[in-house]
Parts: C-alpha cells; structure tokens; sequence
C-alpha cells in the first residue's frame, strides 16, 4: 500500500491565496472525488500536487509513503507515481501519441530497462482496443485536433500505459457522450486496485454512477469543508451547494476566491 498525503497545504497564485489548508490521505485502493463549484480551487489543487511553476505552495505538506514530493522537480513526481488528466490537455504537434507514450513509460522506467518496442505497441494496441479507440490515435500528433471527448479518452489510455500510483483527473468526464463517459470509466475501473488511487474531481453524480467513490470531498473557498460517502455526491446533484453553505454560514457573495 501507498499513500499520498497532503496537509494543510496553502497555494498562492500571482500572490494571491487560492488553497487555504487542504488537508486529504488518499490510499492506494481508494477513490476519492472532490466536488466543489467553479473557482474554489479543484484544478489548483491537481497543479500543485505535480508541481506547476504558477502554483506557489507557501506552506503544508505533500507526502507520498513520508518521500516529500515538494522537493521533487515535475518529473521526479511523475517517477514517484503521480498522474494527473488536464481539465484542458494540451495539444502538441511534431509528437505523436505513440511517441509521447513511450518516452513516458520510459521516463518512468529505470535508464538501460526501456521498454521494447515490440511490447510497447502490443501493450498499446491491446489498451487501445479496450477503449475502442481508432488506430490512426496512435499515429496522429497528440491530441491536435482531437475532439474533446478524445481527448478526455486519451488521457485514460495514457494512465493505462503509465500504470501510477497515483491519479488525479480533473473533470475526466466533462464533454463525453454516454457511450463515451462508459468506456472513460470502465478504464477507471480496471485499474482499481492494490496499486492505484485516484482523485477525481466532477461536478456531476454521473460519473460517479460508474466508478463508485469510497469518498466523496466538498472543497469551497479553497478548503475541504465536507467528506463523506458516495451519498454526499447524491445530495449535491438533487439540491446543488446551498445547504452545505447554509451549514458553513458561508455567504452566497463570498463562495469563490473574493472571500
Ligand atoms: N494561472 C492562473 N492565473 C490566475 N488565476 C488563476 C490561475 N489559475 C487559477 N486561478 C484562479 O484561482 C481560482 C481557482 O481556480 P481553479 O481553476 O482551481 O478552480 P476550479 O475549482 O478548478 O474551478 P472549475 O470548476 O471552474 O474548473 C480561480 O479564481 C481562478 O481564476
Ligand atoms: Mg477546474
């Protein structure tokens, strides 16, 4: 078992505080989601867990097994098993997926152990399968000119080559048809298990009808104020925040980052 632990973590951006102590322990064999309206600080949460220069941790903790990932350079993390799936994934032309892929799975390997280039493509052809993905994905440049969709579809192709410890997706389900948003999630499941936790962040109960949480997190102005069970994601899709708010004495005006 393994364990990413982030403590009382505070993140500014351009000097200003987005993250005000976000505190969360996730396992390997658990699935977390994180809920939350828009700009209280979810994908700022997924930038500085893997280091993203804009995002400046002015204090708190990052942990994974006690090794301190905020010392470790963006791709040390990636090393130490870190995955996170972009709210927005860039495009990059000149790179092919399957060559993107690779290095990555090598970056992840030992230098002088790279994987062979015979295992690597049957490897990728029978994970491309199971996401009934076209093949010419493999060839095109990565994600240029991918629909979003695809694009959300090949960052779970991604985590299935790369195997982490450790995944964050942020909004993994946003502009997926329904055929779509069951092949994201059978993908998310099959990779559940001893070796694997993962932080989904989403706005919607419907990815969560898919792959069900052990725990659900309600973060408003940058804090986790709520943690529960799968029942607390039903609550918020059938009355939406204002309970949770009422509860906090959190004012309408103030729920994202002016407070
Ligand atoms: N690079 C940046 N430069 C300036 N402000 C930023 C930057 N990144 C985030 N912010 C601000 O930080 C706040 C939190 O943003 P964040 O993207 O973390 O929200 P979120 O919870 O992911 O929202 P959403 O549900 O809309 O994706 C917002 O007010 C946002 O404008
Ligand atoms: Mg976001």
């Amino acid at each position: 078992m393994a364990t990413l632990e982030i403590k009382d973590l505070h993140v500014e951006i351009d000097g200003k505080e987005i993250l005000k102590g976000v505190t969360l322990t996730i396992n390997t064999n658990e699935i977390h989601a994180i809920m939350g309206p828009n700009g209280t600080g979810k994908s700022t949460l997924a930038s500085a867990i893997m280091g993203h220069p804009k995002y400046e941790v002015t204090s708190g903790s990052i942990t994974i097994d006690g090794e301190d990932v905020l010392e470790m350079e963006v791709d040390e993390r990636a090393k130490a098993g870190l995955f996170l799936a972009m709210q927005y994934p860039s495009e990059i032309t000149g790179v092919t997926n399957a060559d993107f892929l690779r290095s990555g799975v090598n970056a992840r390997r030992e230098e002088g152990d790279e994987i062979s280039l015979m295992k690597f493509i049957r490897e990728l052809d029978s994970k491309m399968e199971f996401l009934e993905m076209d093949e010419d994905m493999a060839t095109r440049y990565l994600n240029e000119g991918f629909s979003g969709g695809e694009k959300k579809r090949n960052e779970i192709l991604q985590l299935m080559m790369l195997k982490p410890k450790f995944a964050i997706l942020d909004e993994i389900d946003s502009g997926l048809d329904i055929d779509a948003l069951k092949v994201v999630s059978k993908g998310i499941n099959e990779m559940r298990g001893e070796g694997f936790g993962c932080l989904m962040i989403t706005h919607y109960q419907r990815l969560l009808n898919y792959i069900e949480p052990d725990h659900v997190h309600i973060i408003m102005q940058g804090k986790i104020v709520k943690s529960g069970g799968p029942e607390l994601a039903a609550k918020l899709e059938s009355e939406g925040y204002d309970w949770v708010k009422e509860e906090l004495g959190i004012d309408d005006e103030t729920v994202g980052q002016e407070a």
